[in-house]
Formats: C-alpha cells, structure tokens, sequence
C-alpha cells in the first residue's frame, strides 16, 4: 500500500503523467506507436535551455558511424590475422570457428540457426555483400558496427573469405611447402 502511494505521488509530481487512461489491451495495430507524445530529432523543447531537442555530445565523446563508403584496405597478413582474431571473438559463437555453422548456439536456436558461412549461397556473396551484413544485419542477426570498426569488419570479411577459399584451394594451388605438410597430415 505504502507504495502505491508513493507511486500516486510520483505520478502525480511528473509531467505528462495527468494524461493517463485506464488499463487498456495493447492495440494490436500498434498506432499507438505513431500517435503518442514524442519529441522529433530536430524539434522544439521546453524541456533544455536551449530550446532543441537534439543534445550535442558531451565533449571527448568517439563517434561510432564511420565512413562505410571509403574503399576496403588492402588485403595483407596482418589484415587478415586481425580478421581471425575478430571472427574468432565476435562471429565464431554462432558460426563456428571454421565458418561452417557447426556450434552449440545453432543447436539451441528454434528461429534460424546461424547458416554455414561455407555454402554454396555464402561462397557466391561478393566482399562488399558480406561487409553489409557485418555492419548493418541480415535477418536476426544484428549488425556489429557498434562492436568493429569499419577497418575490423573489413579484416572480418578478408578472413571469412580466406576461410571460404580454404574449402575450395585445389592441392596444386598450394605453395610447395603447404601441399607436402597437407598430403602429410592428411594420410
Ligand atoms: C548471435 C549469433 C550470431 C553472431 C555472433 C553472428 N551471426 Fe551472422 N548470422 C546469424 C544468424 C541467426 C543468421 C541468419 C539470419 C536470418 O536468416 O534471419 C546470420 C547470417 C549471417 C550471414 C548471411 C548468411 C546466410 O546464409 O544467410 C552472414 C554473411 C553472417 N551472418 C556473417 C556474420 C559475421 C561476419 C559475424 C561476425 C561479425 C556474424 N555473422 C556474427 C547469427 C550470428
């Protein structure tokens, strides 16, 4: 009881809180969604001294949309190690190490298990495709933008088409060295 009460007095002592009706079921059309009291990016408020609704970022803040359009870096070894490191730590959990979408997360979820990154539909997306999905989504999946910088989700895709190309090298494509230790270990 004693909170309800406090609750009441909240309520009453906020602005906007005199507007409220009575328990309704949600509307299941969501209009509600677009009707109810917001406050537009570029509008006017009463609420900060300076009239705008938009806040200017405190200072020192780091900004986290970069500039996707600039062209990928090239492709080196460290680039791509960055790219294991990343993948390992940020998509492997659902994808699998080896990009074939072989791990616990897949067999627990009921929506769409993560997909192999190897199959054939995969293996046909171009790079920028595949920085696409790393940066904006696809489907269930979010977008890791926030998580990687731009030069990390592109280190990220170098390695997930290295790993591509790893199932498809043909053995006399390999450096001599590569196919002796491959033809070794494989016996
Ligand atoms: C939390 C689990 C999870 C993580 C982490 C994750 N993904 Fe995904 N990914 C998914 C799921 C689930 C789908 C399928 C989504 C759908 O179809 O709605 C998907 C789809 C994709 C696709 C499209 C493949 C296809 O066949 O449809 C690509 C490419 C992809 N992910 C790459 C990545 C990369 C690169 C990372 C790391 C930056 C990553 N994913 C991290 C769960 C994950």
């Amino acid at each position: 009881m004693k909170r309800l009460v406090a609750v009441g007095v909240l309520c009453l002592a906020a602005d906007g809180c005199d507007d409220r009706q009575a328990w309704q079921a949600p509307d299941p059309t969501l209009a509600r969604m677009q009707t109810q009291r917001r406050a537009d990016p570029y509008g006017a408020t009463r609420a900060f001294s300076d009239g705008k609704v938009m806040r200017v970022p405190p200072r020192g803040s780091v900004p986290v949309d970069d500039d996707t359009d600039a062209p990928p870096p090239p492709v080196t070894r460290e680039l791509l190690l960055l790219g294991q490191r990343r993948f390992e730590a940020t998509c492997a959990v659902c994808h699998g190490v080896t990009g074939d979408g072989d791990t616990v997360v897949a067999t627990k979820m009921s929506l769409r298990a993560p997909p192999s990154l190897l199959d054939p539909d995969n293996l046909a997306r171009s790079r920028e495709e595949l920085f696409v999905y790393a940066t904006a989504g696809y489907g269930l999946m979010p977008g890791y933008a926030d998580m990687l910088p731009r030069d990390e989700r592109w280190a990220v895709v170098a390695y997930v088409q290295a790993l591509q190309l790893s199932r498809r090298a043909r053995l006399d494509e390999l450096p001599p060295a590569l196919r002796d230790r491959v033809v070794r270990e494989a016996r």
